[in-house]
């Protein structure tokens, strides 16, 4: 017989960034918090992200999803500044930028639009010409025809800001119980009050859904055709003497991140693949051509390692982020697909208020999980503030 723990407020399902943020925030309100993590906290597509916060690259209209987007981006550094004060972890929030390079006439007619609705937004997006790019940043090859500057767009360290959110939720009084797979979802009535794991039995008033692109599946326990699936991603890591260039450099298709440590993370491909993990050579090759065409001095680099996670990737490419009508006790929380870094800290706020409060921040509205519902015929009207890739 499972052995009853003691209950808390709020059991996390899924100890990826996006639990692990809102496990903090829920423990920085006082909350009673419990994350059940299959595997180690971290151990998939929160420790593969490059992270890139880009709320301007990653969207190509306005809409609700970017103001989520740039809502998140803006937290960065007092959040970065809070977790080391608890933690001592410096989640290396790099402040250098992020250049979107066009390597034809078609991408750049693309940016110059997308540049004209995020300046009406407030947000900086500067063009430059192949001239003034090569000026800022000289080892970028003359394949790149010019290059949109996107300041704002920063980066961190993505396995360092998931330790960081799962330490920080601990030393507020969070309990992570890791390698701890969820065999069903407990029910009194229609309410859903916790889960079972393998002998134990966690109560608690919510229950949060947090299992990156194994929600689906693990929504089918609950009896919710909630549509999140894998799309794989591949990466690879090469490092120099120095890293010849300073900030994020964005193509179709490839991106150089400069990490510290003369390190540059060069990722992602992207492929439904089922929950393959595997890396093929075919995908290291292409990553690297991609690499050597954007800054030949990479040609000189010394191969690090390579690694494949799957991203959560919503019907709609949106994430789901709320309570679900017809399951009272249940908030869902995923969908990020390639922006759970980004998105990690405005999700763990709004969810720790829902859960407070009992109301939907206006925020989240659009993001509801019962648009679920739609889904199944296609795609609801959230979409309209969603990135069409
Ligand atoms: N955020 C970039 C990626 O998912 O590849």
């Amino acid at each position: 017989m499972p052995l009853t723990q003691p209950s808390a407020d709020v059991v996390i399902v899924g100890g990826g960034v996006i639990g692990c943020a809102i496990a903090y925030y829920l423990a920085k309100d006082g909350a009673r918090v419990a994350i059940v993590e299959r595997d180690t906290v971290g151990a998939h597509a929160s420790s593969a992200a490059a992270g890139m916060l880009g709320a301007q690259v990653e969207t190509t209209h306005p809409g609700p999803f970017v103001s989520l987007c740039l809502e998140s981006r803006a937290r960065f550094p007092r959040l970065a500044e809070a977790l080391y004060a608890l933690t001592g972890i410096d989640i290396e929030l790099n402040r250098a930028g992020l250049l979107r390079l066009a390597q034809n006439d078609e991408e750049q007619q693309a940016l110059l639009a997308r540049a004209e609705w995020q300046r009406a937004l407030g947000e900086p997006a500067e063009w430059l010409d192949g001239f003034a790019l090569r000026e800022r940043e000289p080892a970028v090859s003359d394949a790149v025809v010019g290059a949109l500057a996107i300041p704002g767009d920063h980066q961190v360290n993505a396995a360092k800001l998931t330790r960081a959110f799962a330490e920080a939720a601990v030393r507020l009084g969070a309990r992570i119980i890791e390698h701890c797979a969820v065999e069903r979802f407990l029910r009194h009535g229609t309410r859903v009050v916790g889960v079972e794991t393998e002998g134990e039995t966690y109560r608690a008033e919510w229950t949060v859904l947090a299992a990156g692109a194994w929600s689906g599946v693990l929504g089918r326990r609950l009896g919710l055709r909630l549509p999140v699936g894998p799309v794989k991603g591949e990466s690879l890591s090469v490092v120099l003497q120095a890293v010849p260039f300073r900030k994020t450099l964005f193509a179709h298709g490839c991106y150089l991140v400069p990490k510290q440590g003369g390190r540059v993370v060069i990722g992602a491909t992207e492929a439904r693949a089922g929950f393959d993990r595997r890396v093929t050579l075919a995908a290291v090759t292409q990553l690297a051509a991609a690499a050597k065409t954007l800054v030949p001095a990479l040609a000189e680099a010394t191969f690090e390692r390579a690694w494949a996670s799957v991203r959560p990737h919503s019907a709609d490419g949106l994430p789901f982020l709320g309570t679900v009508a017809g399951h009272p006790g249940l908030v869902v929380a995923t969908g990020h697909f390639r922006n759970g870094i980004l998105l990690a800290p405005i999700t763990g706020e709004l969810i720790a208020q829902l859960i407070r409060t009992g109301q939907t921040p206006d925020l989240l509205a659009p993001f509801s999980p019962d648009r679920l519902l739609e889904a199944a015929n296609g795609i609801s009207a959230a979409s309209q503030g969603g990135e069409a890739r």
